[in-house]
């Protein structure tokens, strides 16, 4: 009796198990939470050399100016597009705002986020709640870098990334970030407030080019072997650097077009198109991508140019270093 009786109860979990799993295949969302921002601090530990580099950036500077009225007339003022936006009426308290402006932290995803930075770490690499513990680890411990096997390797590249990692290696889904703030195109940005936001002056720029933004106060780039070194880019990467910024530009206008009706946002975005348009049709591998502006033709240009020395076509349309940002 006994026995049968643990026989049914194993059944009867082994039952309900079989159940849980079916319900997470088909709403898998169910037993996962929205990723979350953990902060700089935390990046700081052990990415110092960059943390330095991102305290001198606009990015950083500006969690403690954008709020303030400027004393310019000319110059966007936050009270009147916070005024126009409506909601709560500091900017880091704004759910407007906040999409770019600000990074949100948590310490857990139960506790309750707030505005503790500018742009940030996260904003370009991803929320990293999911992927933190998974980045550096090359498996165990007491594993180092250089006993990581690559099957190990590729799995921890693969998994954070699922996680929600945006490497800095995948070049196209690093500046197809950028251009969901720098294009006024942020997925949670709801179609009247930024309709509001721009009758209220704030500011569009479609002349937003990848390398002109990412060489200059943002650039770090610390790699082995040479890891001391924020090394530059050599022409040919810069070249393609700047077509991979064009076709991430053209996908996210595209897209964007549809999102408003203002004026002034369809023109921005049509002057985005008619940019990137012109650049990629001196890449003869753009041809598919300038036929059909999607994500996945984009993705496929960008594996086309691997390696490849775009310089005798893009060389001369590369900014000058001096008017890097
Ligand atoms: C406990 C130490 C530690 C912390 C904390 C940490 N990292 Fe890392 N991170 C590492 C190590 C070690 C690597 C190198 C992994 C490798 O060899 O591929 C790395 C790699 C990276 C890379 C990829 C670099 C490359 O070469 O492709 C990015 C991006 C990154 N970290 C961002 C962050 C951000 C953002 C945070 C904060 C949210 C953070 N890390 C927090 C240790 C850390
Ligand atoms: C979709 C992303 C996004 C949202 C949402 C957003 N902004 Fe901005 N904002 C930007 C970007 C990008 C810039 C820099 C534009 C440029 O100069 O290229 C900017 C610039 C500004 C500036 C000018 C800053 C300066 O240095 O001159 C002000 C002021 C401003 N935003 C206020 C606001 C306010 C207030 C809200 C909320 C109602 C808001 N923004 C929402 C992306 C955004
Ligand atoms: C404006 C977006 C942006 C911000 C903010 C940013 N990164 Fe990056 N990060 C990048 C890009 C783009 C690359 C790729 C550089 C390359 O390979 O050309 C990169 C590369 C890296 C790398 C590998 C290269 C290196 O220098 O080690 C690490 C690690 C990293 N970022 C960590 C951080 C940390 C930590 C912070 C915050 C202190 C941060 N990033 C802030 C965009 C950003
Ligand atoms: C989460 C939103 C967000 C993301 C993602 C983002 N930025 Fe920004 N960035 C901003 C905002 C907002 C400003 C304007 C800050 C201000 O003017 O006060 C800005 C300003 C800048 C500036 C300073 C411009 C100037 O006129 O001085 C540079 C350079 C820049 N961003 C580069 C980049 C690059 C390159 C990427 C992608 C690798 C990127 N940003 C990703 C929000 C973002």
């Amino acid at each position: 009796m006994k026995h049968q009786g643990k026989f049914s109860l194993a059944k009867h979990f082994f039952l309900m198990a079989v159940a849980l799993l079916g319900a997470w295949l088909i709403f898998p969302s169910i037993s996962m939470a929205q990723p979350f921002f953990k902060g700089a601090k935390l990046c700081e530990e052990c990415h110092e050399a960059e943390t330095k580099i991102w305290k001198k950036t606009k990015h950083y500077t500006s969690f403690r100016t954008v709020h303030r009225e400027p004393k310019s007339a000319d110059k966007p003022s936050p009270k009147k597009i916070l005024a126009a936006v409506g909601g709560q009426k500091r900017m880091k308290r704004n759910e407007t705002c906040y999409l770019c402006h600000y990074t949100l932290e948590q310490k857990g995803a139960d506790t309750k986020p707030a505005a503790k930075s500018g742009t940030s770490c996260e904003s370009c690499h991803g929320a990293s709640s999911d992927w933190l513990a998974l980045h550096d680890n090359y498996g165990g411990k007491d594993v180092k870098r250089e006993q990581e096997t690559s099957d190990h390797k590729m799995k921890r590249v693969a998994d954070s990334q699922a996680a929600g990692l945006i490497w800095p290696s995948m070049q196209f889904e690093v500046a197809e970030n950028c251009m969901t703030c720098h294009g006024l195109a942020h997925p949670d940005l709801k179609a009247d407030d930024l309709a509001k936001m721009l009758g209220a002056g704030h500011p569009i720029n479609p002349n937003f080019e990848l390398v002109k933004y990412s060489q200059g106060s943002v650039r770090h780039r610390h790699y082995a072997p040479d890891i001391k070194t924020n090394a530059e880019m050599t022409p040919q990467e810069l070249a393609r650097l700047y077509v991979i910024g064009q076709a991430a530009a053209l996908v996210s206008a595209t897209e964007a077009i549809s999102k408003s009706g203002e004026a002034k946002y369809k023109e921005a975005q049509n002057k985005r198109v008619e940019i990137a348009k012109s650049t990629l049709s001196k890449v003869s591998e753009a041809a598919g991508l300038l036929t059909a502006p999607t994500r996945e033709n984009a993705l496929n240009f960008v594996k086309s140019i691997a390696g490849k020395d775009l310089t005798g076509v893009i060389g001369s349309m590369l900014p000058a270093k001096t008017d890097y940002k």
